[in-house]
């Protein structure tokens, strides 16, 4: 053992709670699992024969692309951003495809951060942001979600949490672990903050196809014009077409931030898996007709999970998830803190779920359950958790 070898950053963080529960569950056998928010679903079948179709004839498939990514690909990242927010942009200047979103994440975080440099984040929040974060040396900056107003954002804090450190804020619509969706007034707000205190947004978006009947409360903010050279929008295929396994996403951002994420995507990726970014492109150009049955199918599950929810009042207690597929119940019953309660679930009932205390300091005496996974593995899991708790 040779302790002296792990630099500070590394030894200073822990594998993200989420990893951890779902590699201790994976020891479990017959753990009913809902702490890892990979989607049941298979990746659409007309992604998969593009690629098979590219693997017979495509001589190049196995190779490198350019690092920024294939141009017919970013072509088509140009397109479907312009159909989403109404913006132009152009795939040479403003695009970088990624291995994902963490990927992406990471370049931005690398280009952005000097040690001491703060990055504002919700709280709760990602847990993988902060462990980003604090890799590079930065310090996450929590700002606080008030649970009592179903998870609202307390917008006249945020400009006393700025300082002359302050290089981002990282913002995910619908939350991960919340599943709030922010309004159209709050995301301008914190804009107007950012354009103000002159600090980049980071918009992180895996589930903004995931907003059931309140669809019509999503907004993004990339659409806002007035933002463009203060607002990096990071999109990924892992939750949206179901390719987690591909890892693929893209960053759309200022010209003068790509040159420098380019460098760093270089250094540690060269480029994304050219086969995935075959499959991201048939995800972009084909009508994304699995969307409407994805999207039904998490509603149902949505509803089964609350229902189960609703029967352990003695257990959780609950704000009810707006979007994304993410529930985030305070434990009512009584425990130590969060991972012990997590720990304990898994050893007594078989039953898997992450730590709130994962998300931020908000989050302790919180677990954070992922509804992405089948009707039964959510029916076992509230079975077991009657059973061990009792009748309420
Ligand atoms: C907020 C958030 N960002 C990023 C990711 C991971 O994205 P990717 O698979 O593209 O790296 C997740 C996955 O759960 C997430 O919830």
């Amino acid at each position: 053992m040779n302790a002296g070898w792990i630099a500070a950053s590394v030894s200073g963080i822990t594998l993200s709670a989420i990893k951890d529960m779902a590699m201790r569950s994976a020891k479990v056998a017959g753990a009913a699992s809902l702490a890892w928010g990979v989607p049941s679903f298979a990746t659409p079948e007309h992604i998969r024969q593009a690629v098979a179709r590219g693997m017979e004839k495509d001589e190049d498939i196995g190779k490198y692309s350019l690092p920024d990514g294939l141009a017919a690909l970013r072509q088509a990242i140009a397109r479907q951003h312009l159909a989403a927010t109404g913006i132009e942009i152009d795939p040479d200047r403003n695009v970088v495809v990624t291995a994902g979103n963490m990927e992406g994440l990471n370049a931005l975080f690398r280009v952005l951060i000097e040690p001491g440099d703060e990055i504002i984040v919700t709280d709760p929040g990602f847990a993988s942001h902060f462990q980003q974060i604090r890799l590079c040396g930065g310090r996450t900056v929590f700002w606080a979600m008030d649970e009592s107003r179903e998870w609202a954002l307390d917008l006249d804090a945020l400009p006393g949490l700025v300082s002359d450190r302050t290089k981002a804020i990282v913002l995910v619509s619908p939350s991960n672990p919340t599943g709030k969706i922010f309004s159209e007034a709050e995301l301008r707000r914190i804009g107007e903050i950012a354009q103000a205190r002159n600090f980049l947004i980071l918009l992180d978006d895996p589930y903004s196809h995931f907003t059931y009947e309140n669809q019509s409360r999503y907004f993004n903010l990339a659409s806002v014009p007035e933002l463009s050279g203060h607002l990096a929008y990071l999109f990924t295929f892992s939750k949206t077409y179901a390719m987690s396994g591909w890892r693929m996403g893209y960053i759309v951002l200022p010209a003068f931030l790509k040159a420098e994420v380019l460098k760093v995507h270089d250094a540690t990726m060269i480029c994304a898996p050219r086969i995935s970014q075959v499959a991201a492109l048939a995800a972009l150009t084909e009508e994304p007709v699995h969307l409407a049955a994805f999207e039904a199918v998490l509603a149902r599950r949505r509803d089964l999970i609350c229902r189960r929810l609703d029967a352990v009042p003695h257990v959780f207690d609950y704000v009810k998830p707006e979007g994304a597929y993410y529930v985030f119940p305070r434990i009512v019953a009584e425990h130590v803190d969060s991972f012990q309660f997590a720990i304990d679930l898994l050893a007594a009932a078989r039953v898997t779920v992450t730590p709130g205390s994962a998300f931020g300091p908000t989050g302790e005496h919180h677990v954070r359950m992922a509804y992405c996974v089948s009707d039964e593995v959510i029916e076992q899991a509230f079975d077991r958790i009657e059973q061990q708790f009792g009748p309420a």
